[in-house]
């Protein structure tokens, strides 16, 4: 049986031929706004299907539902369904919590669009848990929904934000779009490093050469899990469901960080989700994860996804991404983390990335908005 949301494989009957001649209109925030509750203080048999091992919140389960529901509130607003265009998700450019994630008390996702450009749409999700008879914002999503037809990018409804709130979600919707655009621009595949972070590099290489520092060889972190795709995981255009491979890349940068510490992980963030292209069933899908970056109590694991075809062999890198925990002992405190120390060029590459994306996360969690 598929573990993923049926509501991500099967589309709801619409009657298409109507709505597609209407000419596009522009639609308010509220008109596709969408709100879930996961009743977790009441409902155990759902607690149970969530849970982790230490009892926690398994959030990559988290992370279907929350690709579902912007993929939703995307169909919604663009009239998807009726017009017959196909939703794929872009990217699921961040993922911060902010508060206390447990398994105890109910969840509420909250979700609407953001920003829209031409064919794409960033759809916000607010994640809140029930604290007494208020709700308390834990964790906050952003994803780019696309909109094609035939496989080409085909225009959506404008975003008529109503509310200063809403003009506010906008711009801000609209700056973190020509900020994904900088920071593709910025990759160490297409840029030497900078002067000072040379100096960091060489710095950190004489260090380990003279044996004053003691850490973890970046190469001892890496792990791999290969996977057949099956149906069970496919999503309304019969390819892999964008929430699956999220759960799979974050399940192994949790084992990574669990076997790295050797203490109870805790997810912090993630970042750069990006699709690159769709994965189709039948493939063979290759997850790698490495440490590229520590900080006193906290390490960011980057997941490499590749395609790889079964027939020819070739491979292709379907998404890079990157998580951010920290770790914590027995009473829920937060403790070091063991050093990761690069020795290629390639991996202090990693490593000056990771430092690069940790600051920028940081910046992000501490805006409250
Ligand atoms: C997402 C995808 C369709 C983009 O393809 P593409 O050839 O780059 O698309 P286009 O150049 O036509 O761009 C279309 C729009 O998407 C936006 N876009 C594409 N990738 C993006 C990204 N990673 N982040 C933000 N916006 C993105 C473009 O800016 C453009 O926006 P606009 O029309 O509003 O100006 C393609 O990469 C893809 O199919 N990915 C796989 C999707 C998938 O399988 N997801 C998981 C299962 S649903």
């Amino acid at each position: 049986m598929s573990e993923i949301p049926v509501e991500a494989q099967v589309p709801p009957s619409t009657n298409f031929s109507e709505a597609v001649k209407k000419p596009l209109q522009a639609c308010n925030t509220a008109d596709s706004a969408y709100e879930k509750l996961l009743p977790f203080s009441t409902d155990l048999e759902l607690r149970e299907r969530y849970i982790n091992f230490f009892g926690g919140l398994r959030l990559g389960k988290l992370l279907e539902d929350l690709d579902l529901i912007a993929g939703q509130v995307a169909y919604k607003h663009t009239e998807g369904w009726e017009r017959g265009l196909t939703i794929v998700t872009a990217a699921c450019d961040r993922i911060d919590l902010l508060g206390e994630l447990r398994s105890d008390r109910d969840l509420q996702l909250l979700s609407s669009i953001n920003w829209v450009g031409r064919s794409s749409l960033e759809v916000g999700v607010r994640i809140s848990a029930r604290k007494g008879k208020s709700w308390q914002r834990v964790a906050r999503a952003y994803f780019i929904m696309v909109a094609r037809r035939a496989g080409k990018a085909e225009q959506v409804n404008k975003l008529e934000p109503s509310s200063s709130e809403e003009k506010r979600r906008f711009q801000e919707g609209e700056q973190r779009q020509l900020q994904r655009r900088a920071i593709v621009q910025t990759s160490y595949l297409h840029n030497t490093p900078t002067a000072e972070e040379s100096r960091v590099l060489h710095d950190l290489f004489l260090r380990i050469k003279n044996n004053e520092i003691v850490g973890t060889a970046m190469q001892k972190s890496v792990r791999q899990s290969t996977l057949l795709m099956h149906p069970q995981s496919r999503n309304v255009h019969n390819n892999i469901f964008g929430g699956y491979l999220m759960r799979e890349a974050f399940e192994l940068a949790w084992n990574i960080t669990y076997l790295f510490c050797r203490k109870k992980p805790q997810f912090v963030s993630m970042d750069h989700m990006y699709f690159y292209k769709p994965v189709e069933i039948g493939s063979i899908i290759s997850f790698t994860g490495t440490v590229i970056y520590t900080v006193d109590k906290s390490l960011m694991v980057e997941v490499v996804t590749e395609v790889i075809w079964p027939k020819t062999g070739e491979t292709q890198v379907t998404n890079i991404c990157y998580f951010t925990f920290n770790t914590l002992d027995d009473s829920g405190i937060p403790q070091k983390v063991p050093l990761i120390l690069p020795h290629s060029y390639e991996e202090g590459l990693k490593y000056l990335d990771g430092a690069k994306r940790f600051k920028l996360g940081e910046k992000k969690r501490n805006y409250s908005c």
